[in-house]
Protein backbone atom coordinates (compact mmCIF):
# COMPACT_ATOMS: atom_id res chain seq x y z
CA UNK A 1 0.00 0.00 0.00
CA UNK A 2 2.74 2.59 0.74
CA UNK A 3 3.81 2.79 -2.76
CA UNK A 4 0.11 4.64 -3.38
CA UNK A 5 1.11 7.24 -0.49
CA UNK A 6 2.14 10.02 -2.97
CA UNK A 7 -0.73 9.67 -5.07
CA UNK A 8 -3.26 9.62 -2.36
CA UNK A 9 -1.59 12.52 -0.35
CA UNK A 10 -1.51 14.84 -3.62
CA UNK A 11 -5.27 14.15 -4.23
CA UNK A 12 -6.05 14.89 -0.18
CA UNK A 13 -5.45 18.36 -1.26
CA UNK A 14 -8.46 18.40 -3.58
CA UNK A 15 -10.37 16.20 -1.50
CA UNK A 16 -13.32 18.74 -0.60
CA UNK A 17 -13.70 19.87 -4.19
CA UNK A 18 -14.00 15.88 -5.53
CA UNK A 19 -15.67 15.00 -2.32
CA UNK A 20 -13.45 12.48 -1.65
CA UNK A 21 -13.83 10.14 1.66
CA UNK A 22 -11.25 10.37 3.95
CA UNK A 23 -7.55 8.62 4.36
CA UNK A 24 -9.27 6.46 7.16
CA UNK A 25 -12.28 5.65 5.50
CA UNK A 26 -9.61 4.37 2.57
CA UNK A 27 -7.58 2.55 4.83
CA UNK A 28 -11.05 0.94 6.32
CA UNK A 29 -11.86 -0.66 2.88
CA UNK A 30 -8.86 -1.44 2.50
CA UNK A 31 -8.44 -3.96 5.53
CA UNK A 32 -11.72 -5.12 4.52
CA UNK A 33 -11.00 -5.98 0.94
CA UNK A 34 -8.09 -7.98 2.17
CA UNK A 35 -9.79 -9.24 5.32
CA UNK A 36 -12.25 -11.21 2.87
CA UNK A 37 -10.06 -11.63 -0.15
CA UNK A 38 -12.07 -9.84 -2.19
CA UNK A 39 -12.08 -10.71 -6.03
CA UNK A 40 -15.05 -8.59 -7.18
CA UNK A 41 -16.29 -5.46 -5.32
CA UNK A 42 -18.36 -2.26 -7.24
CA UNK A 43 -17.87 1.17 -6.16
CA UNK A 44 -20.93 3.84 -6.99
CA UNK A 45 -19.44 7.30 -7.12
CA UNK A 46 -15.63 6.78 -8.32
CA UNK A 47 -15.17 11.50 -8.69
CA UNK A 48 -11.81 11.49 -9.38
CA UNK A 49 -10.83 7.92 -8.58
CA UNK A 50 -9.25 8.57 -4.61
CA UNK A 51 -11.38 6.05 -3.10
CA UNK A 52 -11.10 3.16 -6.06
CA UNK A 53 -6.92 3.68 -5.68
CA UNK A 54 -7.42 2.84 -2.33
CA UNK A 55 -10.02 -0.17 -3.36
CA UNK A 56 -8.16 -1.00 -6.43
CA UNK A 57 -4.12 -0.89 -4.16
CA UNK A 58 -6.15 -4.02 -2.22
CA UNK A 59 -7.31 -5.40 -4.66
CA UNK A 60 -3.98 -5.63 -6.05
CA UNK A 61 -3.00 -8.35 -3.01
CA UNK A 62 -5.95 -10.42 -3.60
CA UNK A 63 -6.09 -10.57 -7.37
CA UNK A 64 -9.16 -9.11 -7.49
CA UNK A 65 -11.17 -6.50 -9.57
CA UNK A 66 -13.56 -3.07 -9.48
CA UNK A 67 -16.15 -1.68 -11.31
CA UNK A 68 -16.53 1.47 -10.24
CA UNK A 69 -19.48 3.94 -11.65
CA UNK A 70 -19.51 7.64 -12.23
CA UNK A 71 -22.34 9.55 -14.06
CA UNK A 72 -19.94 12.66 -14.87
CA UNK A 73 -17.56 11.80 -17.66
CA UNK A 74 -14.98 14.72 -17.02
CA UNK A 75 -14.46 12.87 -13.38
CA UNK A 76 -14.36 9.34 -14.73
CA UNK A 77 -11.78 10.78 -17.08
CA UNK A 78 -10.13 12.49 -14.47
CA UNK A 79 -10.37 8.52 -12.35
CA UNK A 80 -8.99 6.87 -15.75
CA UNK A 81 -5.40 9.47 -15.55
CA UNK A 82 -4.91 8.96 -11.95
CA UNK A 83 -5.41 5.16 -11.86
CA UNK A 84 -3.14 4.72 -15.00
CA UNK A 85 -0.19 6.92 -13.33
CA UNK A 86 -0.31 4.92 -10.73
CA UNK A 87 -0.36 1.27 -12.72
CA UNK A 88 -4.04 0.04 -11.27
CA UNK A 89 -5.96 0.82 -14.23
CA UNK A 90 -6.10 -3.29 -15.49
CA UNK A 91 -7.39 -3.59 -12.05
CA UNK A 92 -10.55 -1.06 -12.39
CA UNK A 93 -13.31 -0.25 -15.05
CA UNK A 94 -14.34 2.90 -14.61
CA UNK A 95 -18.08 3.06 -16.04
CA UNK A 96 -19.66 5.92 -17.12
CA UNK A 97 -23.42 5.95 -16.61
CA UNK A 98 -26.11 6.53 -13.74
CA UNK A 99 -25.79 4.05 -11.61
CA UNK A 100 -29.10 3.09 -11.81
CA UNK A 101 -29.13 2.02 -15.35
CA UNK A 102 -25.59 0.77 -15.10
CA UNK A 103 -25.80 -2.08 -11.73
CA UNK A 104 -28.85 -4.19 -13.42
CA UNK A 105 -25.79 -4.20 -16.17
CA UNK A 106 -23.05 -5.60 -13.74
CA UNK A 107 -23.32 -9.83 -13.49
CA UNK A 108 -20.75 -10.15 -11.34
CA UNK A 109 -21.05 -11.54 -8.21
CA UNK A 110 -20.23 -8.68 -5.83
CA UNK A 111 -17.83 -9.78 -2.36
CA UNK A 112 -18.21 -6.15 -1.79
CA UNK A 113 -20.00 -2.80 -2.56
CA UNK A 114 -18.85 0.99 -1.81
CA UNK A 115 -21.80 3.48 -1.81
CA UNK A 116 -20.49 7.20 -2.22
CA UNK A 117 -22.87 8.92 -4.84
CA UNK A 118 -26.36 10.29 -4.03
CA UNK A 119 -27.34 9.52 -0.48
CA UNK A 120 -31.23 9.77 -1.44
CA UNK A 121 -30.35 6.90 -3.98
CA UNK A 122 -28.33 4.65 -1.71
CA UNK A 123 -31.62 2.18 -0.96
CA UNK A 124 -32.07 1.87 -4.66
CA UNK A 125 -29.06 1.21 -5.40
CA UNK A 126 -28.53 -1.37 -2.35
CA UNK A 127 -32.40 -2.89 -3.71
CA UNK A 128 -30.64 -3.34 -7.28
CA UNK A 129 -27.51 -4.96 -6.28
CA UNK A 130 -28.30 -7.30 -3.67
CA UNK A 131 -29.46 -10.24 -5.33
CA UNK A 132 -25.85 -9.97 -6.96
CA UNK A 133 -23.68 -9.43 -3.22
CA UNK A 134 -22.86 -12.99 -2.27
CA UNK A 135 -23.10 -14.18 0.85
CA UNK A 136 -20.99 -12.99 3.83
CA UNK A 137 -20.54 -10.31 1.65
CA UNK A 138 -19.79 -6.87 2.58
CA UNK A 139 -21.88 -3.35 1.92
CA UNK A 140 -20.22 -0.17 2.56
CA UNK A 141 -22.04 2.94 2.99
CA UNK A 142 -20.55 6.34 3.60
CA UNK A 143 -21.51 10.17 4.82
CA UNK A 144 -23.98 8.19 7.10
CA UNK A 145 -23.69 10.56 9.88
CA UNK A 146 -23.18 13.57 8.21
CA UNK A 147 -25.95 12.68 5.74
CA UNK A 148 -28.10 10.60 7.36
CA UNK A 149 -31.05 12.84 7.31
CA UNK A 150 -31.01 12.26 3.20
CA UNK A 151 -31.15 8.66 3.55
CA UNK A 152 -33.66 7.80 6.26
CA UNK A 153 -34.74 4.93 3.67
CA UNK A 154 -31.36 3.07 3.65
CA UNK A 155 -30.92 3.64 7.47
CA UNK A 156 -34.35 1.98 7.98
CA UNK A 157 -33.43 -0.73 5.44
CA UNK A 158 -30.14 -2.27 6.91
CA UNK A 159 -31.37 -1.93 9.86
CA UNK A 160 -34.51 -3.96 10.00
CA UNK A 161 -33.90 -6.25 6.87
CA UNK A 162 -33.67 -10.10 8.16
CA UNK A 163 -31.14 -10.56 5.49
CA UNK A 164 -28.51 -7.91 6.72
CA UNK A 165 -26.70 -7.27 9.61
CA UNK A 166 -25.22 -3.74 10.03
CA UNK A 167 -23.46 -1.69 12.61
CA UNK A 168 -22.92 2.29 12.87
CA UNK A 169 -18.70 3.01 12.29
CA UNK A 170 -17.92 6.70 13.70
CA UNK A 171 -15.32 6.67 11.22
CA UNK A 172 -14.90 10.67 9.81
CA UNK A 173 -18.35 11.48 8.31
CA UNK A 174 -19.42 8.06 9.43
CA UNK A 175 -20.23 4.33 7.77
CA UNK A 176 -22.75 1.61 7.83
CA UNK A 177 -20.78 -1.65 7.35
CA UNK A 178 -23.76 -4.26 6.17
CA UNK A 179 -22.75 -8.41 6.30
CA UNK A 180 -25.39 -10.54 3.76
CA UNK A 181 -26.91 -13.49 5.87
CA UNK A 182 -28.33 -16.77 4.45
CA UNK A 183 -31.41 -15.75 6.86
C1 LIG B 1 -18.95 11.63 -3.01
S1 LIG B 1 -18.43 11.57 -4.67
C2 LIG B 1 -17.50 10.07 -4.75
C3 LIG B 1 -16.17 10.17 -4.11
C4 LIG B 1 -15.28 8.95 -4.32
N1 LIG B 1 -15.93 7.75 -3.87
C5 LIG B 1 -13.99 9.13 -3.57
O1 LIG B 1 -14.01 9.01 -2.33
O2 LIG B 1 -12.97 9.41 -4.22
C6 LIG B 1 -19.91 11.12 -5.50
C7 LIG B 1 -19.77 10.93 -6.99
O3 LIG B 1 -20.91 10.20 -7.42
C8 LIG B 1 -21.31 10.68 -8.68
N2 LIG B 1 -22.74 10.32 -8.83
C9 LIG B 1 -23.79 10.87 -8.18
N3 LIG B 1 -24.93 10.23 -8.51
C10 LIG B 1 -24.58 9.26 -9.40
C11 LIG B 1 -25.32 8.28 -10.10
N4 LIG B 1 -26.65 8.16 -9.95
N5 LIG B 1 -24.65 7.46 -10.92
C12 LIG B 1 -23.30 7.56 -11.07
N6 LIG B 1 -22.55 8.47 -10.43
C13 LIG B 1 -23.18 9.32 -9.60
C14 LIG B 1 -21.01 12.17 -8.64
O4 LIG B 1 -20.83 12.70 -9.94
C15 LIG B 1 -19.74 12.22 -7.78
O5 LIG B 1 -18.58 12.28 -8.58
Amino acid sequence: MEQYQPILKRLEKTAKHYTNIAPENGQFLAILIRSIRAQNVLEVGTSNGYSAIWIAAALKETGGRLISLEFDPARAAEAQTHLQEVGLDDIVEVRVGNALDEIPKCDATFDLVFLDAEKDEYRRYLELVLPNIRLGGLIVADDTVTMRDEMPDYVEFVFNTPMLNSVDIPLDDGIILSYKTGD
